[in-house]
């Protein structure tokens, strides 16, 4: 969990029910930037070195593998978490994921029947980090679902979930699913929120991410 002050600061003005629309949006691309952040310490570094304006070598390191990152954005409360993500990995090639939740069937056991409309994959291969966004993580059926899809399109070397909130049935779930895929994941979020309400929603939670980061 990102508890550093800043995205705590930013969970805070995105659950009061009172800001905008534009604030919403602009909330979710910081904190897209601070996950990205947080996971680049997970990245291999190397030593370098550079010469400055002044004709002198200076001591550095360079962040490996940065260029290999694939972003997947689980449409659409995530496209602006993903907004915030590329402006760390600045080479990362996209792809999208459209799931829905087949609602008319209800939530059973915290489980939701999910229903893949669209994905839109690059090239995944050995060497490539997929970073997963989907914003409110309530019961995990949608991102077990995307992770299935993933993977058949091609193994990654490491896989991260960007998140805001997350929920322990979820986390619970997508250990589950990660075991018996056999990847190697970490889950960023911001919050673990304890429940989930009859509907499906996160509580206390943020509401509708998609509506509220959009307006509709
Ligand atoms: N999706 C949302 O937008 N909010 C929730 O609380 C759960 C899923």
């Amino acid at each position: 969990m990102v508890d550093h002050p800043y995205a705590q600061a930013i969970l805070t003005s995105l659950r009061d029910r009172r800001i905008s629309q534009i604030e919403f949006r602009k909330g979710l691309v910081r904190l897209g930037r601070v996950l990205g952040l947080e996971m680049v310490r997970e990245f291999d570094v190397e030593e370098c070195e550079v010469e400055t304006p002044l004709g002198v070598k200076a001591r550095g390191v360079r962040i490996r593998d940065l260029d290999k990152v694939t972003i997947v954005t689980v449409l659409r409360a995530a496209w602006p978490l993903t907004e915030g993500l590329v402006k760390i990995f600045y080479n990362a090639k996209q792809g999208v994921i459209v799931a829905r939740r087949v609602e008319e069937k209800g939530m059973r056991d915290y489980e939701f029947d999910i229903e893949i409309a669209y994905v839109k994959l690059p090239e995944i291969t050995q060497d490539t980090t997929v970073i997963l966004t989907d914003v409110m993580v309530a019961t995990g059926s949608t991102v077990r679902v995307a992770l299935r899809e993933l993977v058949q399109h091609g193994r990654a070397r490491k896989y991260f979930l960007a998140s805001v909130i997350v929920t322990p049935i979820a986390l619970s779930k997508i250990r589950r699913e990660v075991e018996e895929l056999g990847i190697d994941l970490t889950v960023y979020t911001v919050a673990i929120d304890p429940d989930i309400n009859d509907r499906g929603y996160i509580v206390p939670g943020l509401g509708d991410a998609g509506d509220r980061a959009f307006g509709s």
